[in-house]
């Protein structure tokens, strides 16, 4: 057996990561992936969870929010990171009104990014209001991850992307409907832009290991948005984002080297051309070479 699939990371192994309350394990690194090709690069970094995020409807699509993603969109774009990955858990979002009407509704649409899409868990928004979509989609055997804090699927009851649970009040609820979603089967929890001391005081709360975005280190894991930590977004920048490569300046760069070099007739060059005949006995078909050469990343017989 390869070892990638030894190593395979699943919703209970991760689960398993908090015993009594505590960390056991090492903490969770989670990334968003969108596709086959990130999905490839960011599984070779050892990250444990792709996430396939709705936040794709901004990041992908050049949404304002997230509110417009369909099933079908999430079914599409978990496919293709199913197809990057071998071993990160992959979880896929839930998109807004494809389980808010009834748990029949929630597990229709679990069962479709699981069977459809690949998804090897969901995500889901909310808190008390989903406890029972959360129970059924768990009782009928699909792992479900929550979301709590800042649920982006509410920005217009919440006016905006903003810090959550900054009162009392606000706190107690939280703590509650994290300790509800573990009650109803969650084997993870997203926290999203929380004060940090809320979000430990959560974490303490509970069994099962939160992930923060936002909500500061004493988190079980984190979790940031592709886009963001390689610097390939190029709107705000939030406080809790680190941008760990700028990317969107690379790929401004090379793209003004290549226009240029088409200006100047200085591309494509020999090196870059099918020879009339083959060069040489001792060189490979062109053919060949697309497939193996240095350039021959993508998959064979892209054209
Ligand atoms: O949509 C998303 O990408 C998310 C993660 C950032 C947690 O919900």
């Amino acid at each position: 057996m390869a070892k990638d699939k030894l190593d395979k990371i699943t919703a209970s192994a991760l689960r398993a990561r908090k015993l009594g309350g505590s960390l056991v394990g090492d903490k969770i690194a989670a990334i968003t992936a969108y596709d086959a090709s990130f999905a490839r690069l960011l599984d070779a970094a050892q990250v444990d969870v792709l996430m396939v995020g709705d936040s794709l409807g901004m990041v992908v699509q050049g949404l304002p929010n997230t509110l417009a993603v369909t099933l079908e969109d999430m079914i599409y774009h978990t496919r293709a990171v199913v197809r990057g990955s071998s071993r990160a858990l992959v979880v896929a979002d839930l998109p807004f009104m494809s389980y808010q009407v009834s748990p029949e509704q929630a597990l229709e649409s679990a069962g479709r990014i699981v069977k459809e899409g690949g998804a090897e868990a969901v995500k889901l928004e909310g808190g008390r209001a989903v406890c029972a979509a959360i129970s059924r989609i768990v009782e009928a055997g699909i792992p479900v991850m929550g979301h709590l804090g800042l649920t982006p699927q509410s920005v217009n009851v919440i006016g905006g992307f903003k810090v959550q649970a900054r009162d009392e009040a606000a706190r107690d609820r939280l703590v509650a409907d994290a300790r509800a979603l573990e009650r109803a089967g969650v084997f993870a929890l997203v926290l999203e832009a929380v004060p940090r001391g809320v979000a430990r005081l959560v974490t303490e709360s509970i069994g099962v290991p939160t992930i923060g975005i936002g909500a500061g280190p004493e988190c079980d894991g984190q979790v940031l948005v592709c886009y963001d930590l390689l610097g390939l977004f190029q709107g705000f920048v939030p406080r809790f984002v680190k941008r760990y490569a700028e990317l969107g300046d690379s790929v401004t760069g090379a793209a003004r080297s290549y226009v240029a070099e088409v200006r100047a007739g200085q591309f494509p060059d020999e090196r870059h051309s099918f020879a009339d005949a083959p060069r040489s006995d001792a060189e490979p078909p062109d053919e060949a070479r697309y497939a193996s050469g240095p350039n021959a990343s993508g998959p064979k017989g892209r054209a």
